[in-house]
């Protein structure tokens, strides 16, 4: 198999396994987590009005969400020579698209690394992100998923009011380089919404699910005011889900990536309890040096802050 193959196949399981994992163990959790009150399932918030008004919808949108036009996403800019492509797949695909996903390719504008060893979590907010709050003594990094920031605002609200930064991963983690132009749109504009309607906050930050990105993508992105960031450490917490990787190699992996350099940009999830759970230990051995993205880059957090 090829590392790329390899890369894909891992990256499927670890999304499917995050959404069946996730909603298996929520009751475990409700029963063990110190913290009880935001478990309870929320009401979701109302759908804003002023969402309804830009978008004539009255509620959030399941998995496919609709592209909504905006005055200020020209897709007429958008490069037309970068072929869709299925996930893993890079026939076609030219270094000079830049995908990081195929090539490791990273654009003036990207981020992939930060000068202190720092984690990052993706595809949240989950019911087990609030354990992680409980312990975490450091600021980081969340890219959320928007169809879990509505799923759960109060998780969603708690993040941001512990001071971490959040970070856009899309509405439903989709593969973008697969996506019409259109859809691409749709999935960033929505997952940007729900930051906004949740906690009032336009994120600055975004990371393509499975790092799958090429230039036609970053055109959309870039309109948008987002900026791409990637990881140059994989904790590969995915594969504690089942068992094929211990919280002691996670662990060994860290030790050796600090003992090989000062920096760099790991990445976590907080979607599962054991994924968590090792989170939780490589925050402790990290201490407090590490940094959140916006912090790497000594930029602002958000677009509106
Ligand atoms: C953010 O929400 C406010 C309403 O609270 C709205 O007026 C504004 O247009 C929204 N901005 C974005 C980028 O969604
Ligand atoms: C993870 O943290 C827990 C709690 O501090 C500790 O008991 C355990 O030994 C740690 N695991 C590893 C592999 O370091």
């Amino acid at each position: 198999m090829t590392r790329l193959a390899f890369f894909v196949l891992i990256a499927i399981t670890a999304s499917a396994a995050d959404i069946t994992t996730a909603r298996a163990a929520a009751a475990v959790v409700a029963v063990n987590s110190p913290l009880q009150a935001p478990l309870a399932p929320s009401p979701s918030d109302p759908f804003p009005l002023w969402l309804q008004e830009l978008t004539g919808q009255t509620r959030w949108p399941g998995e496919t969400p609709p592209y909504i036009p905006m005055p200020n996403i020209d897709l007429s800019q958008v490069p037309n020579e970068i072929p869709r492509r299925d996930l893993g797949v890079c026939q076609g695909i030219e270094r000079s698209h830049c995908s990081f996903d195929c090539y490791r390719c990273v654009a003036v504008d990207d981020i992939s690394t930060c000068p202190t060893l720092s984690q990052t979590f993706d595809d949240g907010p989950s019911m087990h992100t609030p354990k992680l709050l409980m312990e975490l003594e450091y600021k980081t990094t969340f890219f959320t998923q928007g169809i879990n920031v509505v799923r759960y605002p109060d998780i969603f609200r708690q993040q941001h009011m512990a001071g971490h930064l959040l970070a856009t991963h899309t509405w439903s983690h989709a593969h973008l380089p697969g996506l019409s132009n259109e859809d691409i749109v749709a999935q960033l504009q929505w997952s940007i919404w729900a930051m906004n309607a949740t906690a009032g906050i336009v994120p600055k930050y975004f990371r393509p699910p499975y790092g799958a990105i090429d230039d036609r993508v970053r055109s959309i992105s870039r309109q948008f005011g987002l900026v791409a960031v990637f990881w140059d450490r994989d904790s590969y917490d995915w594969r504690l889900n089942d068992d094929s990787k211990l919280v002691e190699e996670v662990v060994k992996d860290i030790v050796s990536w600090k003992q090989e350099s000062q920096g760099g940009l790991i990445l976590e999830h907080d979607s599962t309890v054991k994924t968590v759970n090792a989170g939780i230990n490589v925050s402790r051995m990290l201490g407090p040096s590490q940094l959140t993205v916006a912090e790497c880059i000594n930029s602002n957090w958000y677009q509106n802050q």
